[in-house]
C-alpha cells in the first residue's frame, strides 16, 4: 500500500502541469537561442562566399575539436535538437489535452479571451512550423528538394540560387514570420512558467519577447531580401 502511494506520488511529480510547462519552457528557450545563433550566422552571407562557406564548414567539421572529434559536434547538436523537439511537442500535447478536459469541467476558472487566443495561435504556428522545418531541412541541409542549385553546391550557392526566386523569398518570409510570432509569445510565457515573471515585470517581459521575435525576423530576412534585390550574388 505504502509502495503504491509513493509510486503514485512519483508519477504525479513527473506529470504535474507545472513540471510539463517547465519542460516546454526550457526546450523553448533552447530553440530561441538556436534561432538567434542561426539568424546571426546567416548574416555572414554579407561577408561573401568564402566567409559563409567557411563558417558552415567550421560548424559541420571543425567546431569544438578536440573536445569533439572532427564532424562530431553537429551530431551532438542534432541529437540535442531532436530531444528538445520531442519534449516540446509532448509537453504541448499534454497541456492541450488537459486544457480541453478542463474546459469541459464546470469547476475551472475560465481563461481570459487573450489567453485562449494566445494558446490557439501557439498551437497553429507550432504545427505549421513543424512542417516548414521538415521542408527546410530537406531543402538546405540534405538538398533533397532543390530550387535552382545542383546536388554538390555549397551552402552559399544554395542560398543565392534559391532566393533568386521571389516565390521562395515569400515562402521563407512566411516561415520566419511564423517563427517570430511563436517566439514573441513563447519567450515571455516560458519565463512565466519558470516562475520568473512577477506582476511588475510582465509588461517588460512581453515587450522584450516581442523585440526578440522582431530581431530574429530581421536577421533571418536580410540575406534573402539582399539576394532577391541583387545586392548579394
Ligand atoms: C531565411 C531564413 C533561413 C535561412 C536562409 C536558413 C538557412 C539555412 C541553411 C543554409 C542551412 C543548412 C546549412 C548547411 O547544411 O550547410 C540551414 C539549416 C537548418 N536550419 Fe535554417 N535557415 C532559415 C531559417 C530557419 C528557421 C526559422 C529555423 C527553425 C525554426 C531553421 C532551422 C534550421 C535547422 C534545424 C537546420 C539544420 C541544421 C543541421 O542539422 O544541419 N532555419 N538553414
Amino acid at each position: 500500500m505504502a509502495t503504491k502511494t509513493v509510486a503514485t506520488r512519483k508519477r504525479r511529480a513527473w506529470t504535474t502541469t507545472v513540471f510539463v510547462k517547465q519542460l516546454m519552457a526550457i526546450s523553448g528557450i533552447v530553440f530561441v537561442l538556436f534561432l538567434l545563433f542561426h539568424s546571426y550566422g546567416n548574416l555572414k552571407m554579407f561577408l561573401g562566399q568564402e566567409a559563409y562557406d567557411h563558417y558552415a564548414h567550421w560548424l559541420k567539421e571543425e567546431a569544438f575539436v578536440p573536445i569533439f572529434p572532427h564532424g562530431g559536434f553537429i551530431w551532438v547538436f542534432r541529437a540535442a535538437m531532436v530531444l528538445m523537439l520531442v519534449i516540446h511537442i509532448w509537453a504541448a500535447a499534454v497541456t492541450w489535452k488537459r486544457s480541453r478536459r478542463a474546459r469541459r469541467s464546470a469547476y475551472v476558472v475560465k481563461r481570459s479571451a487573450a489567453d485562449a487566443y494566445a494558446a490557439r495561435t501557439m498551437r497553429m504556428t507550432g504545427v505549421l512550423l513543424f512542417f516548414l522545418i521538415v521542408f527546410h531541412i530537406l531543402h538546405f541541409t540534405t538538398g533533397t528538394i532543390r530550387t535552382g542549385f545542383i546536388a554538390d553546391s555549397t551552402p552559399y550557392e544554395r542560398m543565392v540560387a534559391t532566393f533568386q526566386n521571389p516565390l521562395m523569398v515569400v515562402v521563407y518570409l512566411i516561415f520566419i514570420g511564423l517563427a517570430a510570432l511563436h517566439v514573441s509569445h513563447g519567450f515571455w510565457s516560458a519565463f512565466q512558467s519558470l516562475g520568473w515573471v512577477r506582476g511588475g515585470t510582465r509588461k517588460f517581459m512581453e515587450v522584450l519577447s516581442g523585440l526578440v521575435g522582431a530581431l530574429i525576423f530581421l536577421m533571418f530576412a536580410l540575406p534573402p531580401l539582399a539576394i532577391v534585390a541583387g545586392y548579394i550574388s
